[in-house]
């Protein structure tokens, strides 16, 4: 009998994933293309080749889910004519639509909510052996016994993908998921389900394993990150384990030399938290705590559970801990009942609080939240704008001005890769190689409707913001040698330890390592410098004379 052979490139599948939202997101497709790996897919970035198209998906505004049932719009005629194509939406808007959008796009074959990702393989399975459209989300909040619900929205965490990390060096590490903090404007309670910490265990054999990988700087995530504590049920005495003394064990981990967390709830800011990224040198000092609306009135309508006084009591203690800490934060304009002097208090508050930059973002009214039951969404969309605009001026002000306080020093980076400028340029000399137009595609668009950096807090993808010419770009490295390519020069970006995004020239051998910049201009987005070169001494040539 004659064995019909497929070579692999036969076997293997095509995927096309996109995200939209936080890097809880970017960290979940992570986790689906690893599994789909392991069943002979590999990434494409064009959803003509794909075999499988997924949508990775986030519901925290209108406009994110906007997005996704526009591009699922610009599927139909390919599915018509490709039905073998399999398409689905993943995620949080799958979780919060759930069949409507089979209703609205009954083309889609696959809805997966973010607690039962772990199913995805084998629904494309079924899908595929002609098991019809296949839908798998997690219990509501009311649908049954805490536990019942809190196991129903277990992530999957084992499985990562190296490929689809944000650099190399950088890597997101789940420590909780779920939020039960409930502020009234938030779909993330509903569709994220109850917040759960991580066993410590299982998040510090993670990061050793991508340590073990070669990653240099973790960034753990969770929605309230910093109200992380766990505490075993299987042993009756068991002590509890709280973000800082999970921060004290990553510390230990060889390799890791940099250790960041997002996003903190302002009123579990704790001593013990602040002290240990004081005493650790691998935390960052660099801290996303956001407000929200620095009105009093406004705040008990969003539910945030602390007053602006409390909140700065809280800024107080930062400094007082961490005189040297980068702080940032979220503002919402334009909820529901902001009048302009409310506004005014926001206003104010940016302006002497002085964040390191914001992410700020109109109201966008949630079927399902307190919010829209509660209040009206009455601020009319133009008052959003520009309440949104002037709070963005007044932060790129206060950027401007603190990024300026960086000339002539030295900061260390951790250089992430080419910066946006470099890449463009490479883009365009590789189109112009091919004589053909390439279509972008697997990336997250990150949070920022009007943030500073595009990708949300801590982000890195080359966030930075630099068109700004530095001087000598790389070319691409068509048609010259490995060696050449690593020494060619291109404009790098990376990070300080606070988190602010430095340009500068270099190689690509320097990718990866951590290096002492000079800064001689900064913007409000970012500071460019030049690599602080160490000079050979006339002693050293005499010795070898
Ligand atoms: N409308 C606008 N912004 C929102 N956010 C959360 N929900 C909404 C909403 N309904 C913002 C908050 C939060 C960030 C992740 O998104 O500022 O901190
Ligand atoms: Fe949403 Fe509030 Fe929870 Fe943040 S703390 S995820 S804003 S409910």
């Amino acid at each position: 009998m004659r064995v019909a052979r497929l070579t692999k490139s036969q076997m293997t599948k095509k995927l096309y994933i996109e995200t939209v939202g936080c890097q809880m997101n970017v960290l979940d497709s992570e986790l689906v293309v690893a599994s789909l790996r392991k069943h002979d897919y590999e990434l494409t970035d064009n959803t003509g080749d794909a075999d499988t198209i997924l949508f990775n998906t986030c519901s925290v505004r209108q406009h994110a889910e906007d997005k996704i049932y526009s591009a699922l719009g610009r599927l139909k005629h390919a599915k018509q004519s490709q039905p073998h194509k399999i398409i689905g939406v993943l995620g949080c808007m799958a979780q919060k639509d759930q069949r409507l959008i089979f209703e609205r796009a009954p083309y889609v074959d696959l809805i997966v909510g973010p607690g039962q990702l772990h199913q995805v393989p084998d629904l494309i399975k079924g899908i595929e052996a002609g098991s019809g459209q296949q839908m798998e989300v997690s219990l509501g909040r009311k649908d049954g016994s805490r536990d019942s619900i809190e196991r129903s929205h277990e992530s999957f965490d084992p499985l990562r993908d190296p490929a689809m990390r944000p650099t190399p060096f950088q890597a997101y590490v789940r420590i909780q998921i779920g939020c039960d903090k409930f502020c009234t404007y938030c779909i993330v309670p509903s569709v994220r389900g109850p917040e759960q910490s991580r066993p410590p265990q299982h998040i510090l054999s993670e990061a050793r394993q991508l340590a073990d990988e070669g990653c240099k700087e973790l960034i753990l995530l969770g929605q309230t990150v910093n109200s992380y504590r766990f505490r075993d049920a299987a042993v009756a005495s068991g002590q509890e384990t709280r973000m800082s003394d999970l921060l004290y064990a990553l510390h230990e981990i060889e390799g890791i030399e940099r250790i960041k967390f997002i996003t903190n709830y302002p009123k579990d800011m704790t001593d013990d938290l602040l002290e240990a990224v004081r005493d650790l040198p691998k935390c960052a000092k660099y801290l996303h705590v956001p407000i929200q609306s620095a009105s009093d009135r406004i705040l008990q309508r969003m539910k945030r559970g602390y007053t602006v006084a409390e909140y700065l009591v809280m800024m107080d203690r930062i400094r007082e801990w961490l005189p040297d800490a980068a702080v940032t934060s979220d503002f919402i304009v334009g909820f529901c009942g902001e009048t302009e002097e409310d506004f005014q208090l926001t206003c104010d508050l940016l302006r002497e609080q002085r964040f390191k930059n914001s992410f700020i973002f109109k109201y966008s009214e949630r079927p399902g939240t307190k919010g829209a039951e509660q209040y009206l969404d009455d601020v009319p969309e133009e008052v959003k704008k520009r309440r949104n605009n002037e709070l963005l001026a007044i932060q790129n002000q206060v950027s401007e001005e603190d990024n300026q306080l960086f000339l002539g020093r030295d900061v260390q980076v951790l250089i992430e890769g080419p910066s946006k400028a470099s890449l463009k340029l490479q883009e365009s000399g590789r189109q112009q190689e091919s004589g053909r137009q390439q279509v972008s595609g697997k990336g997250g668009s990150g949070k920022g409707e009007s943030g500073q950096g595009e990708s949300g807090p801590g982000a890195p993808a080359n966030p930075e913001s630099g068109s700004r010419e530095t001087g000598n770009h790389g070319t691409g490295n068509h048609g010259i040698g490995q060696q050449d390519a690593e020494s060619q020069q291109l404009q790098l970006t990376g990070r300080t330890m606070c988190d602010r995004i430095v340009v500068f020239d270099g190689n690509r051998r320097q990718i990866g390592q951590t290096l002492p910049v000079t800064i001689y201009d900064a913007n409000a987005h970012t500071l460019f410098g030049t690599v602080v070169t160490q000079h050979i001494g006339p002693e050293l040539f005499s010795l070898s004379g």
